[in-house]
């Protein structure tokens, strides 16, 4: 491997420490850190202790004060609310300043939570940007989750305050934000003391008395405030975003302050070969990891305009819509989830679309939050004509792991591959006891620690839960519950999960989340959810349960009621659309479910019958049920 990659990668590997502090001479410090990694700090270590800034000034006052105030910082796009919208760097930090100064009035300051619950409009990021301004910590709750999800969120974060608006717009229906957010906090121990609502032109909600306020009324009457940036040290925590673990609680994902500014500052250059002054747009939602480094944070870091899109890859109107957004803004790098492209695709399978706009200042297109099919980039390459970059990270991570960093010279391109490990990432594969395994073995997946700046420190109010789910089972290093393998040229293929998390269109679920919300149901004994094959999301869940001996009502009717039992308690987004009665489930001798098994047959994948099965024949009759039920491929 001959290019700048390797020579900046082994510049890290031989000096760590000089690498990552002369990345943060791109970052605004009030006190510049004394070191880049204090080991003695945290469960392993803490980066840029010490050090002291804020997001906000790096994010935005920084620019206007370097001559940036007139270049727009957001783009809003909807074409679901056919509304377009530019806001100059300028005019930004003016609705920041006056929402920080309405939750400064409303008692919100330094460390203080702060729920965001509202859809992909601008007032979203300048909410998140506030709570930066402020220090106090913002957790994002994506829109498609239900009002339990909400609840937790809000009970384990505490928050102190809620930011909503009165909907989200979804093809052909408006969610009413407002009625779930409402029965999240009658649900939840935990009492926000106030709630700030945007009222939508497309539907207006209540407010109750003394406890919710008005977005516009309060920002129109700041407006012209000034409130100064509050320093924070670089290891406090900028936000806290959940996301799916093994179980239905969430895990709340710590975001420092000053690692994660360098490394996103670092990404935008050397990842994705940006420039300031560029348009970049990541087509994703706030309610997810990609959206905060990369709608929100990475790009306003680097002084890049960033499009806020309100609408979907197809339907808004078209398939056409993301090279129009492209087109238009003279987007140079666009980032999205390869499932967006194979909707894309099915719509217009011969990219004719592409032909109707002036695409010429597109420079890349970036796949992340599953595994990129070759056939998706193969065709997303034919049609765009711009490389097809594939990169791996995760919610805990914020960054990528590993990819292929265009701004450093793109390495050759291997179908099926993210690539090669970015600079911090020691990544090994290792088996189930812990040692190396050799070339093109699969295994797990880890990084040596520490992690690099940027990654989770540790799992909100979760000390023990972090370490137990990360850093327990292989002692000195992070487990990324990957699976895969390297190849003789140093290229990682990240294969599969090893837990019960599940990738639907881009969305990481939990299957023990779901079947968590399945076994409410009275009448449901048992069950077990596995995530299959799906042509256009990547994986669906599929549910089986095992119905309590003397229950008379129709396999149907209850079917009907565990899916919406699901949508009620995760959300749409889950997208449950499958469920089967069985009358057992397949299960070792000790009692273990063989959902790796069923899993296998319903993709007509090759399978053994397990060893230690209690009963080989529950497999036939499982298969039976999912062919009566069109999921269960022909192997041959
Ligand atoms: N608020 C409320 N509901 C939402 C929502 C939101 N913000 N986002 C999605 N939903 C709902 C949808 O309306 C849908 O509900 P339905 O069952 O009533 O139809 C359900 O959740 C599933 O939504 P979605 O995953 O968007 O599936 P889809 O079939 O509507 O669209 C794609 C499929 C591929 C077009 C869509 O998943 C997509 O655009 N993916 C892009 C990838 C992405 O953004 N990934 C994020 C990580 S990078
Ligand atoms: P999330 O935390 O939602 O970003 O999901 C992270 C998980 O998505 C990873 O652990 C992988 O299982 C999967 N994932 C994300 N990006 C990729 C990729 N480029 N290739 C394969 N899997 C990916």
């Amino acid at each position: 491997m001959h290019s700048s990659y390797a020579e900046v990668y082994k510049g890290w590997r031989e000096d760590p420490e000089g690498f990552w502090m002369d990345q943060a001479a791109s970052i605004d410090w009030f006190e510049a850190p004394h070191k880049a990694f204090d080991p003695d700090q945290g469960a392993y270590g803490r980066w840029f202790v010490g050090g002291v800034t804020n997001t906000c000034h790096n994010c935005v006052d920084r620019h206007v004060a370097a001559g940036r105030g007139d270049q727009a910082a957001l783009i809003y796009d909807s074409p679901i609310t056919g509304s377009k919208r530019s806001i100059s760097y300028a005019e930004l930090l003016a609705e920041i300043e006056a929402f920080a100064s309405v939750l400064a009035d409303k008692g919100v300051a330094k460390g203080d939570r702060v729920v965001i619950y509202m859809p992909m409009v601008p007032e979203a990021i300048v909410a998140m940007l506030a709570c930066a301004r402020l220090g106090a910590v913002h957790s994002v709750v994506f829109g498609g989750f239900a009002a339990s999800e909400l609840a937790t969120r809000i009970d384990d974060s505490k928050a102190k305050l809620v930011v909503t608006a009165s909907c989200g717009i979804e093809p052909g229906r408006i969610v009413a934000y407002k009625p779930l957010l409402d029965a999240a906090i009658e649900h939840s121990h935990h009492k926000p003391e106030a709630v700030i609502v945007l009222q939508r032109a497309q539907h207006h909600c209540e407010l109750i008395e003394g406890r919710d306020f008005d977005y516009a009324e309060l920002v129109g009457a700041s407006m012209g405030r000034k409130i100064a940036c509050t320093p924070v040290a670089a290891t406090d925590p900028l936000y806290v975003l959940y996301t799916s673990g093994t179980t239905g609680q969430p895990k709340g994902v710590v975001r420092d302050t000053g690692g994660h500014m360098v490394a996103l500052e670092w990404s935008m250059r050397s990842i994705y070969g940006l420039k300031p002054g560029e348009v970049f747009w990541a087509a994703s939602d706030i309610g997810w990891v990609v959206g905060h480094s990369y709608i929100v944070y990475a790009p306003l870091l680097h002084g890049n305009t960033t499009i806020v899109f309100e609408g979907k890859p197809v339907g808004t109107p078209d398939a056409g819509t993301f090279w129009r957004v492209i087109a238009e803004h003279d987007v140079a790098v666009l980032f999205t989830a390869p499932t967006a492209f194979r909707a894309i695709r099915k719509e217009d399978p011969e990219g004719a679309l592409v032909g109707k706009y002036d695409l010429s200042g597109f420079r890349a297109l970036f796949l992340a939050g599953e595994r990129a099919d070759p056939d998706t980039i193969h065709w997303a390459e034919r049609v765009l004509k711009v490389p097809v970059i594939d990169h791996w990270w995760q919610t805990e991570t914020g960054w990528t792991i590993a990819g292929n960093p265009m701004g450093l010279g793109l390495l050759p391109i291997k179908y099926g591959s993210p690539a090669v490990a970015m600079p911090g990432y020691d990544v090994q594969v290792i088996d189930d006891a812990g040692h190396p395994v050799p070339a093109g073995t699969l295994g797990n997946v880890v990084v040596k620690l520490p992690l690099p700046p940027g990654c989770l420190p540790t799992l909100w109010n979760a000390e023990e839960r972090f370490h137990n789910a990360y850093l327990a089972e292989f002692p000195g290093y992070y487990k990324t519950a990957d699976a895969g393998f390297v190849d003789e040229d140093g290229y990682l293929f990240i294969m599969a999960r090893t837990d019960d998390i599940i990738n639907v269109a881009g969305h990481r679920l939990s299957t023990g989340g779901m079947e968590e919300a399945v076994s409410n149901h009275p009448d449901v004994a048992e069950c077990a959810v596995i995530g299959i094959a799906d042509s256009m999301k990547g994986q669906i869940p599929a549910g089986f349960i095992v119905v309590n001996s003397g229950v008379e009502r129709s396999d149907e009717e209850i079917e009907k009621e565990v899916i919406k039992l699901v949508r009620d308690q995760i959300g749409p987004v889950a997208a449950f659309k499958t469920v089967m009665v069985v009358k057992r489930l397949p299960k070792t001798r000790s009692g273990k479910i063989l959902r790796a098994t069923m899993q296998k047959i319903a993709d007509g994948e090759s399978w053994k019958m397990p060893a230690t099965i209690d009963d080989p024949g529950i497999l036939d009759e499982i298969r039976e049920v999912m062919t009566k039920h069109g999921i269960a491929r022909k192997h041959d």
